[in-house]
């Protein structure tokens, strides 16, 4: 694997969550990584993302580097040829190439502007890491994807389906303030990859890119949608088509236990942070049949997997 920022950098998605429950289950540490510096850069904040990446690379043996790139790091520029005579310090193909000679691997978390669809759509951040860096480059969350969260969720559904195919439904949900498309775009296109049935259920208006939901059933009754759900995974995202808009909802969304008593007793999934009593109820947050720290616990394996494929086929 030479890098980790969607499902289309793993071969195969089925086999990686299967490898990452046998990590969980058996080597929980090894040497790999010894002698081999990881660098997190965070042009965001994190808790479970920076915690679990960090226990991830100390599992494997790796020096770990923590960058607060908007606050410790110098202002970077990321125009082509552009005339820096203005706030910005650095150039991103000046710093990457430095970070890229201290560091092995470089794990970046850079999220989406949400003014600008054409520039968060290229990816503009991680792919000019990609490029100047020269190392192996894994996302911590990008501006279009967080495949570490959805790979975690990908074991925590393997681990608690009864079946073969379960229905899997992501619901919108409603937030206070404009939130990036990314988990919800990651989870789609790794719950297809996994061949789960898949529904993605949202107010008009909410429509993900097709780019990541394709192969999903679209509902816009989400009553309709919860109907003999083994999973539902709760995810607040802003409009795509308005880009970056909260737009007026009248029904309401919030997710509760009335709700779900049309679902298949359904498992209930949320990447946190959470908004309590926004997004979901307390009483689904708290109930038996809540895995949201299953899925924390899982982001480690997650990035523990991922590090040991880079490091056993890069170095
Ligand atoms: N789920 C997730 O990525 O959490 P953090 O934003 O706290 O890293």
């Amino acid at each position: 694997m030479k890098k980790f920022t969607s499902v289309q950098d793993v071969a195969d998605p089925k086999a990686l969550v299967d490898e990452a429950i046998a990590v969980k289950n058996s080597e929980k540490t090894s040497a790999i990584g010894k002698n081999k510096t990881i660098g997190l850069l965070f042009f965001n904040s994190s808790l479970r993302t920076r915690m679990s990446t960090q226990k991830a690379a100390q599992n494997l043996g790796m020096e770990v580097m923590i960058l607060n790139v908007n606050n410790d790091g110098w202002a970077l520029e990321f125009e082509e040829g552009a005339v820096m005579n203005g706030k910005t310090v650095e150039h991103i193909k000046d710093a990457a190439a430095v970070m890229g000679l201290y560091c092995d691997i470089l794990a970046i978390r850079c999220f989406p502007s949400l003014t600008n669809k054409e520039e968060d759509s290229a990816d503009k951040i991680i792919n000019q890491f990609i490029q100047y860096a020269k190392v192996p480059v894994v996302s911590l969350e990008s501006a279009t994807r967080h495949p570490l969260q959805s790979l975690a969720d990908m074991i925590t559904i393997q681990e608690h389906k009864t079946k073969e195919k379960p229905k899997v439904v992501l619901t919108w949900a409603p937030h206070i303030k404009p939130i990036p498309h990314v988990v919800a775009n990651s989870f789609a296109e790794w719950a297809l990859a996994c061949e789960y049935d898949l529904t993605i259920t949202h107010p008009e208006g909410y429509e993900l890119s097709e780019e990541f939901t394709k192969g999903a059933t679209i509902e816009y009754d989400q009553e309709k949608a919860l109907q003999d759900a083994d999973f539902v995974y709760v995810k607040n995202w802003s409009s795509y088509t308005d880009y970056g808009k909260v737009l007026p909802v009248e029904e309401d969304w919030m997710l509760t236990n009335e709700k779900l008593k049309v679902s298949n007793s359904a498992k209930i999934m949320h990447c946190l942070p959470v908004r309590r009593n926004v997004e979901l109820s307390d009483e689904v947050l708290d109930s038996e049949n809540s895995l949201v720290l299953k899925q924390a616990e899982n982001r480690v394996y997650a990035a523990q997997t991922v590090l040991k494929k880079i490091l056993e086929t890069n170095f």
